[in-house]
């Protein structure tokens, strides 16, 4: 993103250049310049073309889909094949876009092995960038495992919503001093295991700050305040479609829920009263064969 043009009304404006495919130097150059990241989820072709058209820096193909496109509660139910079928549809639509894909689970927790093996799924079938998987300290030698085999991996501590049960529900993390030091072991921890980045999620700003400044790595904070070193969102709280619940870090930049139910009102509406589909929006016959029809169904025995 650069501050060089100058608009009409003589404002400075952020004009966003979508460019060529950053990779994970990139990123580790923004980080060092103090350059923020900017980083949504998406789930589907045409949100990751959108999103790729706009300039987004990288994308997140999140097993929040479970919520956001199928409906369900949390996270736990994503299957593997569901994980891969939507980061394809999200590699084609954003082609020059860093995309990761995010680990169902229980498709890593069990074994280094059967993470490794989960995580090349990823690689060998969807073409993603790099794959995500929640917790610390506990998945350390899992993160270690896949990267020794080649690949790319995000951390993501803090709120981790697929262990949500496990501390009530969906709630900020990292609100007194002691369990803030755990969640800053877990950031150490991930970053020694050779991770290229880490997501952050529900931790207070200060938390977020100490986590950010301690960390060479990228930290990419999703409900983590203003201080970390990329911004993350989910695409269906900026543009307002996903109705279920908002959550306290989400900001919402359009209102698609309201431009989808007004349209189909119309449509429900124009069929009704005959306004749709107009001569416009039909099919020719080929020149003299409606007459040649009339004359046929004339002529045809009863049927
Ligand atoms: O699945 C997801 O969208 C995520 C983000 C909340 C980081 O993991």
């Amino acid at each position: 993103m650069t501050f060089d043009q100058q608009t009409e009304s003589g404002f400075e404006e952020a004009v966003i250049k979508p460019g060529k495919k950053k990779s994970i130097l990139d990123f580790m150059e923004m980080t060092e310049k103090g350059e923020k990241i900017t980083y949504l989820t998406a789930y589907d072709y045409p949100m990751a073309v959108f999103c790729e058209k706009a300039g987004i820096d990288m994308l997140l193909v999140g097993d929040s889909a479970a919520m956001i496109v199928h409906g369900l509660p949390g996270t736990v139910p994503m299957t593997m094949d569901q994980m891969i079928q939507h980061c394809q549809s999200v590699r084609r639509g954003a082609p020059n876009t860093f995309v990761i894909g995010d680990m169902p689970f229980l498709s890593y927790q069990i074994s280094v092995e059967s993470a490794i093996e989960n995580a090349g799924r990823f690689f060998k079938e969807a073409n993603v960038d790099a794959i995500k998987l929640e917790g610390g300290r506990r998945i350390s030698k899992q993160i270690e495992g896949i990267v020794n085999s080649g690949m790319t991996v995000m951390g993501h501590i803090g709120m981790t919503p697929q262990s949500s049960v496990q501390y009530g529900g969906f709630k900020a993390q990292a609100r007194t001093a002691e369990d803030a030091v755990e969640v800053i072991k877990d950031a150490i921890a991930v970053e020694r295991a050779g991770a290229f980045a880490t997501v952050l999620e529900a931790v207070p700003p200060e938390v977020g700050k100490v986590v950010a400044e301690m960390l060479k790595i990228p930290v990419l904070g999703i409900g983590a305040g203003m201080y970390t070193d990329g911004q993350q969102l989910i695409i269906g709280d900026v543009l307002g479609y996903f109705e279920a619940f908002t959550p306290r870090f989400a900001k919402k930049y359009a209102n698609i829920a309201e431009i989808a139910v007004k349209a189909i009102r119309e449509f429900i509406n124009d069929v009704r009263t005959d306004k749709f589909p107009e001569r416009k929006h039909c099919y020719r016959m080929v020149k003299g064969e409606s007459d040649k029809l009339e004359g046929m169904l004339k002529n045809m025995p009863p049927q």
